[in-house]
């Protein structure tokens, strides 16, 4: 046999936030844990959440409750959201991010020594506990200390080919070491997947190397299904200049803390078309908005603070029509709020000091007295694995999803600061239910005869004398995702898409990575292709169904909203000939009083 076998009841795919909190908390129910991470403890996309957690605390504005939290939620999700993840989530989250103090996160502070709150778009009130710009950085510190004193066992550096299943219930994973390629089985009695999202699928992201949507192609894999794939968010602010660093994301806090949107003219034309469902919200002139920068309670909301979808939407409208900045972006400026502060370079520096450092060091400008040139970056998939709400449970027995690989919340667009809170309230969800399946139902057998089928998946790009170089395929591949599934969409190009994705996977059959086991860089982008393909696929085949533009999802062939597809999610899965597909059905989880809070709610 060519693998190591490690026991345990929960396997915990993924070492981010959401990873992280379901191994804590299965840990804590008595389970024993093991988690598995493609890269070294510590990096994950998590960290790219930077502005904040959001939690309706109300220690800056004392009118914020879940009621509101839970409304702002489903209108920027276009209603599409699972309605009682929703529910959960704007419940839970104070006492996750409580929890998340008492474990040691260090947050910024009020006047008062409370937990200071800071704005971001699409939240009605401040709602983001942060750390300056760090926030998902000091999450991921608190969790893994509190992890590792937990005695949970981490497979650093692996990645997981497939999942292996004992009839219809999951056992275990296959992976291998990415440093020495040594085969791995952990074999398993629940497993949870917790990989992140999907934005190497892209040429422009946010995403690191690591975000190949793995989760999501091993739970197709193993006969899960996926919900809401054709809503990709694009970040209206990734770096665009210069072009080693494009798509590096701009924290939405530069925008939370004063920033302001303007083209080659120098005018703010966020003020522009303000959408029916915020009007009343915004600021209808600049001199408003500055009021908002104040704190001041009455005050309206900047239009910068629209959700992402329309943010991203207005800067593209504008490079389009030829006010763009000199690198195709637009220039985005917190130093402007200097006439109007007395000490503006120290309240930047403290308040961004990553965005400070990321462009003085990169791009050679000083945030305190220039502006920043930013453009769209492809950064969270709405989509993921459908699963239950109240246990996180996928409709394979024993695999649970959270964090950005699970489906549901976020609907049609994800609010900023949402995903921090959604990655501590579910992944604690599916630890626990993760761990009491383990105990309720026992032990798997394992399969050596699947094991072996793996292996030999795995090996077949090593063991071809020639054939396609994975990199070339890879690249074809977020050429074909940007310029044809990007922000705006179109029923011919969508085609064109997936039959170019057809062809891409007929190439990726002969894909070969030359050399040994150790240190092969070119056999792990050979195996993550695979998983790449697959999302791509879902991902085109959820937005050629949805002939709308709703939130993330812009289709420039039908421009409104259709009110039937307002009812209904996208689900794929694998039909009983492997082939991938798509069919709607309608949304869930809706009851009378959450629609009632949303009436309440205006
Ligand atoms: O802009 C940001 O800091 C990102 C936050 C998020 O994606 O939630």
């Amino acid at each position: 046999m060519g693998w190591t076998t490690h026991e345990c009841d929960v396997l915990v795919i993924g070492a981010g936030g959401a990873g992280l909190r379901a191994a804590v908390e299965a840990s804590a129910q008595g389970a024993s844990v093991t988690v598995l991470s493609k890269s070294l403890l510590g990096k994950a996309h998590t960290v790219m959440a930077e502005g904040g957690m959001a939690a309706s605390m109300g220690h800056v504005d004392d009118r914020d409750n879940w009621r509101v939290h839970f409304s702002d939620t489903m209108r920027g999700g276009y209603y599409l959201n699972n309605w009682r993840m929703a529910e959960l989530h704007a419940r839970e989250a104070p006492d996750r991010v409580r929890e998340l103090e008492a474990w040691g996160a260090l947050f910024d502070r009020t006047k008062d020594g409370r937990i200071l709150q800071r704005n971001f778009g699409g939240h009605k009130y401040p709602r983001l506990a942060h750390v300056g710009d760090r926030t998902g950085l000091e999450m991921i510190r608190t969790l893994q200390d509190h992890g590792i004193h937990q005695g949970i066992e981490f497979l650093m550096e692996n990645t997981v080919v497939r999942l292996l299943k004992d009839g219809d219930r999951v056992s275990g994973a296959f992976a291998y070491d990415r440093e020495k390629g040594r085969f791995h089985v952990v074999h398993a009695k629940a497993v949870v997947l917790a990989t992140g999202g999907i934005g190497r699928a892209f040429r422009i992201t946010s995403n690191s190397w690591e975000y190949t949507g793995d989760g999501h192609a091993l739970a197709l894999h193993a006969g899960a299904e996926l919900v809401d794939m054709e809503f990709v968010q694009f970040h209206p602010t990734g770096m665009v200049w210069p072009l080693s660093v494009r798509g590096i994301l701009v924290t939405e806090g530069v925008r939370g803390e004063g920033g302001i949107l303007t083209n080659s003219e120098g005018r703010r034309f966020m003020f522009d078309d303000i959408p029916e469902l915020y009007a009343g919200q915004c600021a209808d002139t600049p001199e408003e908005g500055w009021r908002y920068v104040t704190g001041d309670k009455d005050s309206r909301r900047p239009p910068e603070l629209l959700t992402r979808d329309h943010v991203a939407r207005k800067i593209v409208k504008e490079v389009k029509e030829g006010r763009g900045s000199p690198h195709g972006g637009a220039f985005l400026n917190i130093a402007w709020i200097r006439e109007n502060m007395k000490d503006s370079e120290a309240h930047i520096k403290k308040k961004l000091p990553s965005m400070y450092h990321q462009f003085k060091e990169l791009a050679g400008v000083d945030i305190t007295k220039e502006p920043m040139e930013v453009g769209p970056t492809t950064h969270y998939v709405m989509g993921g694995v459908k699963v239950d709400a109240d246990t996180q449970m996928s409709s394979v027995p024993g695999l649970f999803a959270c964090g950005e690989c699970g489906g549901g919340l976020h609907g049609a667009n994800r609010l900023g600061g949402n995903s921090l809170s959604d990655l501590l309230v579910f992944g604690r969800i599916a630890g626990a239910a993760a761990a009491k399946f383990a105990s309720d139902q026992g032990d798997t057998s394992l399969d050596e005869a699947q094991a072996q089928d793996v292996e030999a998946i795995a090996l077949a790009p090593m063991e071809r004398r020639d054939g396609e170089n994975p990199y070339e395929i890879q690249h074809d591949l977020q050429d074909v995702m940007q310029d044809l599934v990007g922000i705006a969409r179109a029923e011919a190009e969508l085609a064109e898409a997936l039959e170019k994705i057809k062809d891409l996977r007929t190439r990726a059959d002969t894909v070969c990575a030359p050399g040994n086991r150790e240190y092969n860089p070119g056999w792990h982008t050979a195996l993550d292709l695979a998983n790449l393909l697959d999302v791509s696929e879902a991902v085109a085949l959820a937005a050629l169904g949805r002939p709308e533009s709703r939130g993330a999802h812009t289709r420039i062939d039908h421009p409104d909203k259709d009110p039937e597809l307002g009812k209904v999610n996208t689900i794929i899965g694998h039909s009983a000939s492997g082939a991938i597909e798509a069919r709607h059905e309608p949304v869930v989880g809706r009851t009378e009083a959450l629609q009632e809070i949303i009436e309440e709610m205006g």
